[in-house]
This record gives structure tokens, C-alpha cells and sequence, in this order.
């Protein structure tokens, strides 16, 4: 038993299962599939969060039937036939092999535009659902159950369905979404109806012995239901079934991803009394829970307290697959912290581009990158020469001096970080500082000389007679000019006293984090009325729209804000601001406005990369030096650099 740990490291059942501890990852959907089965891909990405050290890991949402007409892309999981059962039983292997328990997440998710308890739809311009005919409901409780005995000949060793985050059977539970007039609609009772049947088709395919459960939303945190309140006496009807061992439960429905995920926003385990309230009453059940735990000792800390069995730590884990090993070792500092910017959750399921993430540029790499880097070739050159500190940069000096580059960074400025100070201003973004923080560790731990206050040009960086000189000099803010006004003056918090009442416009080029840190700070000081104004189709779409929207716009609805989309800020005359469609050209006023101001977007600091053309000296180019982008591609463009020389 690990004395710092007694908890967190103690074994734990679910049923005739035994995890060897009490940590978990649950489901995460990377969108690596090919054809719809496990790959390398998969077994690299969690067979390395396996040797971190996990209890269980439980495989992302996986399909149980298709037949909606949907076109399948193929890059998310399905065990509807039983050729997949091998490429899963591969995947089930390989985490054994680590002491990992495997459990399987079953569900029907992506589609629910398609399939629904009723065709009532959740806002926004999707067209009304499909509501399943009793005859569809059938079939696909037969699927669960199918899919079910697959799972269970590619040798997992439990089964959760998925009643939660607005997947198709969560959407039964909810009053607003499931409005049937047949027996599986109206009542509580009614709702419940359809998902037991499908658990008990499982239980009956399983066996009575074989690890069950559900995972479940304690509140959908949306107004779609059912929220907390309706979730106790599910809960119990669920557990008074005898159907299942454990509950894992999550919270957020089907218009509320930021919730599923709490995002930087939320402090550490924002919901963890919400989810103590909905299993207060419940019968002895193994209860699992997850929601942004970043450090084990707060996993412990509630362990500690009883009535949980289970605490996920899943972006933790995707950031730092050694999260936990790290705490075990007394190194919890060294964690590389998942700050929740949710990019993950960004291009794994709102834009099936593989899963990836913003401090960890390995995350879903780890088939092509050996875990330990070959070390450089020392050949006597002189130092790599870094200059700029921001993401790209401190990113590429870690990694180039983990593998025995002699490495120097200079940055102009008076601290490490770059364009993630200015995103960290508002109060709700702090987070950005603790990576800063983490890379000034690594780049001490490393013997990377850092020097700040430094302007470096050719003849500075010749006089250190460089082996590389690496150009990471970002970007800078392209001016913004309006008839009328001249420069736009930038948004700058300290302009604003607290308890300004004044109609302040915000010009909005940005469209990323730095227009929500700004819209933040506006927030947090300003009791007057806020007008942005944007080109884009909505605000701040470059800061993982899907999966930061809804807690942003939650705080901007009890704020006096508007946000005029698709329009360009022209001219200004006396406190009448003239915008302009981007599509039609047709213009209109808004009036009454007495503060404009601007988050401007970028063009690449690179005239340090032309004048060493010039002189012939060596060098790359990464990051925003190299192209304007979001921190995440920055990290990864340096990442990769270093990976690259010898
Ligand atoms: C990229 C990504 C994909 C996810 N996919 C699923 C999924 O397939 N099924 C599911 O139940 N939850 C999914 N989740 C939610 C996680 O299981 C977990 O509840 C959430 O990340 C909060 O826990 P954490 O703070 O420990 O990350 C996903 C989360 C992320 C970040
Ligand atoms: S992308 Fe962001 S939220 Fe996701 S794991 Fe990485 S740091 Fe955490």
C-alpha cells in the first residue's frame, strides 16, 4: 500500500473483476479507427497510459448498429459484426498485458440527429431527429445485446452502456427530449422503460456474474434533462433493477460538451458534490466518477471520504500519461498539466480529426515515436540558439535538450510564454500560466540557459557561433484601421475601471483565445453594455468552439452583451458604428457606441528568419513565426523540429 496513496492504490472490485487500483480513463473517443476497428494507433495511445500505471481503462464509445443511412466515416469504433471481435481482443490483449483492465463502452452516438425518442430536436439549425419506431427500438436493443457478447469474446473484463451525455439512450430519459405517447414516453417510469430493456438484453447475453454498468449524466446541465433531482430516483430505479455493478457517473447532456468536459473554466472536480447528492440515498453500488481531477492526491483526497469507488482521470492522462506514476515517485510538480482547453475533445469529436493535444504533441503519435528519442550526435558543434519563448519555442529547446542538444534560449520580453500570457489574463484562463510554469521546470531540469530582456539579431546570434539558430519570434498584432476613428486601440483591461457603465464595442479579427480573455476581463469589470463585432460566424470559434461555448456563453447571457457576426467593423463617427456584411456588402449602424476597441489578428514576426537568409547562417522557423496559428499546432510544429535534428 503506497503511503501517500492508501486509497487511490488500494485494489478495487466491480463485480468478480479486481482492478489493481483505484484509477481509471474513461471513454475517449480519438476518431483513429480505420474502418470502424481498433488499430495500432489505439493500442500505442493507451497501452502508454496502461504503463502509467491505470486500474482500468474503458475503450472510447463504440457503435452497436449503423442502418440509419448516415454515411460512416469509419474513424470511430463499431462492434456491430463479428469480424471486429479479433481487432478488439488485440487492443483487450495488449492492456493486459500492462495489468490494465479493459472495459468496453457501448452505445449509439453520433447519430442521434437520425435516431431519437421523438423528433424533437436541441436547438440550432439541425433538422428534426427521427423518432424510432418500436419496431427500430427492437432492433437495436438486440445490437446492444449482440454487441455486448462480442465485447465479451474479445475478452474484456466489464461493460458500461452509455445513459448519458445526450447519447440516444440518455435522450430517453429526458422529458423535454423524449415526448412519446406510447408506453416508452410520459411517466418517469415510461422514459426508464427502453433503457432497462436494453440493460437487461445485456445482462441476459453477459451473464449474471459478468461486470455491468452505466455511465450516466447526474445532471444534463442544460435544461434538457433529466437534471439532478430526476436523476435520484433514476438512479435508484437503475440500481433496484439488480441488473447492474456499477454506476460510472459524468455529468452534461446533449447541448452542454464544455460540462462533459469541464473546461478551464471549472475549477478541479467541479462536480463532485453534485454527483455525492444523486448516489446519497442509492444502494450499495460501486460508484466510478470523473470530471477534470488533474492530480492524484485529489483523487485520493475523495476516495478518502467514502461512497466513490473510482475516479477517472482521462485528460490527465492524454496530457501526462504519467500523471500518476509521476505522484507515486513524489514528482507531482512535474506533471505536464492538462490545462482543459478541450482542443482534444475538439479535433477527436467535434471535428473527427484525430485525437491531439496542446501540451502533450506525442498524444495519439506514440505508434510513430519511439517513447525515448534517440540522443544527438555530438559532433562538437556549437549550441542551438532558440529565440522567442513562447509556446513553439520552449517546446522545441525541452525536447532538443532531453536528447543532449546544448541549447540556448533568448526571448525579448521579461518572461517565458509568448502569446499564452496574454490568453491567461482573464482570471477564468489561468490555467495557461501553469504550463508556463511547467515548461520553465523542464527547461531548468533540462540545462537550458534561458535569457530574457534579450533582442537578438544576426550579429548577436553569429557572435554565439551557433550550430542552429531556430526562429520562434511569433507574431504580432496587424493594426486595425477605421474611417473615423484611425488606429483601433487595443483592448487593454486596465483601461477599464471596475464598474464601468460605458457601451464599449469590441472589433473582433481574432476570433481565438486572446477575444475570450479580453470579453472576460470586460466581464469580470464592467457593469456597462458590450457589442462585438466579428467576421466569423460566431465568437471566438478558434478557441475549441464546440467544446468551450456553453460556460462562455452561459456568464455572456448575464451580461449586456450582443455579438453581430458575419460583419466588419468600416467607419465610426460620432459614437455610430457603421459594419458591413462579408458576404453582401450591405451595411447597418449601431449607435450609442462609446469605447471601440480591437483584438486584432496576426501576421508572423519572421524578419529575424530573412536577415539570417541573408547572411547565410543556418536556421528554422516554427510556430507563429512560421505561420499564425493556435498553440496546440505551435507546440507541435516544435515538438517536431527536435524530434528531427541529429
Ligand atoms: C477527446 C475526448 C473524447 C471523449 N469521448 C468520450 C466517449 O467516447 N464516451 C464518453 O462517455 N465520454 C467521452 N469523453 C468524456 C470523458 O470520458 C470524461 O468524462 C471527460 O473527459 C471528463 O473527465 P476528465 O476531466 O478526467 O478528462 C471524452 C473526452 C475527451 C476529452
Ligand atoms: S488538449 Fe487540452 S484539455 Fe485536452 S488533454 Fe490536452 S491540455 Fe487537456
Amino acid at each position: 500500500m503506497h503511503p501517500d496513496f492508501p486509497h487511490a492504490m488500494a485494489p478495487g472490485a466491480i463485480g468478480k473483476f479486481t482492478a489493481k487500483n483505484r484509477i481509471y480513463m474513461s471513454a475517449q473517443t480519438t476518431s483513429f479507427a480505420t474502418s470502424g476497428v481498433p488499430n495500432d494507433r489505439h493500442i500505442a495511445y493507451l497501452v502508454e497510459r496502461a504503463r502509467g500505471g491505470l486500474g482500468i481503462i474503458f475503450s472510447e464509445a463504440v457503435d452497436v448498429m449503423s442502418g440509419h443511412g448516415y454515411p460512416e466515416t469509419g474513424l470511430r469504433l463499431s462492434i456491430e459484426r463479428d469480424e471486429a471481435v479479433p481487432a478488439f481482443a488485440r487492443l483487450v490483449g495488449a492492456l493486459h498485458e500492462e495489468g490494465t483492465g479493459a472495459f468496453l463502452q457501448l452505445t449509439q452516438t453520433g447519430h442521434t440527429r437520425f435516431w431519437a425518442p421523438s423528433d424533437v430536436g436541441i436547438g440550432g439549425v439541425a433538422p428534426r431527429p427521427r423518432e424510432m419506431p418500436t419496431e427500430e427500438m427492437g432492433r437495436l436493443r438486440a445490437a446492444f445485446a449482440d454487441a455486448a457478447r462480442r465485447g465479451v469474446e474479445a475478452g474484456f473484463d466489464g461493460i458500461e452502456l452509455h445513459f448519458g451525455h445526450g447519447h440516444l439512450l440518455h435522450r430517453f430519459l429526458s422529458p423535454v427530449l423524449n415526448v412519446r405517447s406510447d408506453g416508452y414516453g410520459g411517466s418517469p417510469e415510461n422514459r426508464l422503460r427502453y433503457p432497462l430493456e436494453v440493460l437487461a438484453a445485456v445482462r441476459a447475453e453477459v451473464g449474471g456474474d459478468f461486470p455491468l454498468g452505466v455511465r450516466v449524466s447526474s445532471d444534463d446541465l442544460g435544461g434538457l434533462g433529466p437534471d439532478e433531482y430526476m436523476m435520484v430516483s433514476i438512479l435508484k430505479a437503475i440500481v433496484q433493477s439488480g441488473l447492474v455493478d456499477f454506476l460510472n457517473v459524468s455529468q452534461g447532456g446533449a447541448n452542454t460538451s464544455a460540462e462533459q468536459l469541464p473546461d478551464m473554466t471549472f475549477p478541479e472536480a467541479p462536480f463532485i458534490e453534485m454527483t455525492r447528492r444523486v448516489i446519497a440515498d442509492l444502494p450499495p453500488i460501486t460508484i466510478m466518477t470523473t470530471g477534470r481531477f488533474r492530480q492524484l492526491a485529489t483523487a485520493e483526497r475523495i476516495l478518502s471520504d467514502g461512497g466513490i469507488s473510482f475516479i477517472g482521470m482521462t485528460r490527465a492522462h492524454t496530457a501526462d500519461p504519467e500523471v500518476m506514476a509521476k505522484a507515486l515517485r513524489g514528482e507531482a510538480d512535474k506533471v505536464r498539466p492538462c490545462v482543459a482547453c478541450n482542443y482534444c475533445g475538439e479535433r477527436a469529436v467535434a471535428s473527427a480529426m484525430g485525437l491531439a493535444c496542446m501540451v502533450n504533441a506525442r498524444a495519439g503519435r506514440e505508434h510513430l515515436w519511439p517513447l525515448q528519442p534517440p540522443m544527438a550526435l555530438q559532433n562538437g558543434r556549437g549550441p542551438i540558439v532558440v529565440v522567442g519563448g513562447g509556446p513553439a519555442g520552449m517546446e522545441f529547446a525541452r525536447v532538443a535538450a532531453s536528447r543532449g542538444h546544448s541549447v540556448e534560449l533568448y526571448d525579448a520580453g521579461d518572461r517565458l510564454g509568448g502569446q499564452m500570457n496574454a490568453a491567461a489574463s482573464a482570471a477564468t484562463r489561468g490555467d495557461f500560466l501553469k504550463l508556463i510554469d511547467y515548461f520553465e521546470g523542464e527547461l531548468r531540469q533540462a540545462g537550458v540557459a534561458v535569457h530574457l530582456n534579450a533582442w537578438m539579431n544576426v550579429e548577436r546570434i553569429s557572435s554565439l557561433a551557433p550550430a542552429l539558430t531556430v526562429v520562434a519570434t511569433g507574431a504580432r498584432p496587424v493594426a486595425q484601421w477605421l474611417p473615423g476613428l484611425g488606429d483601433l486601440p487595443s483592448f487593454e483591461p486596465a483601461d477599464l475601471a471596475h464598474g464601468d457603465t460605458r457601451h464599449v464595442c469590441l472589433v473582433d479579427q481574432e476570433g481565438g483565445w486572446r477575444s475570450v480573455a479580453a470579453v472576460e476581463a470586460w466581464m469580470e469589470r464592467s457593469k456597462g453594455r458590450l457589442t462585438i463585432v466579428t467576421p466569423s460566424a460566431g465568437f471566438a470559434d478558434g478557441a475549441s468552439a464546440h467544446f468551450t461555448r456553453t460556460p462562455l456563453v452561459r456568464r455572456l447571457g448575464q451580461h449586456n452583451v450582443s455579438i453581430v457576426t458575419d460583419h466588419n467593423a468600416v467607419a465610426f463617427e460620432q459614437g455610430r458604428l457603421t459594419v458591413k456584411s462579408v458576404f453582401t456588402g450591405a451595411t447597418f449602424d449601431i449607435e450609442g457606441i462609446e469605447v471601440v476597441t480591437g483584438v486584432s489578428n496576426f501576421r508572423s514576426s519572421n524578419g529575424l528568419a530573412r536577415a539570417l537568409a541573408d547572411a547565410k547562417l543556418e536556421y528554422r522557423i516554427i510556430g507563429d513565426a512560421y505561420l499564425p496559428r493556435d498553440a496546440l499546432e505551435a507546440i507541435h510544429a516544435g515538438h517536431c523540429l527536435a524530434l528531427e535534428l541529429q
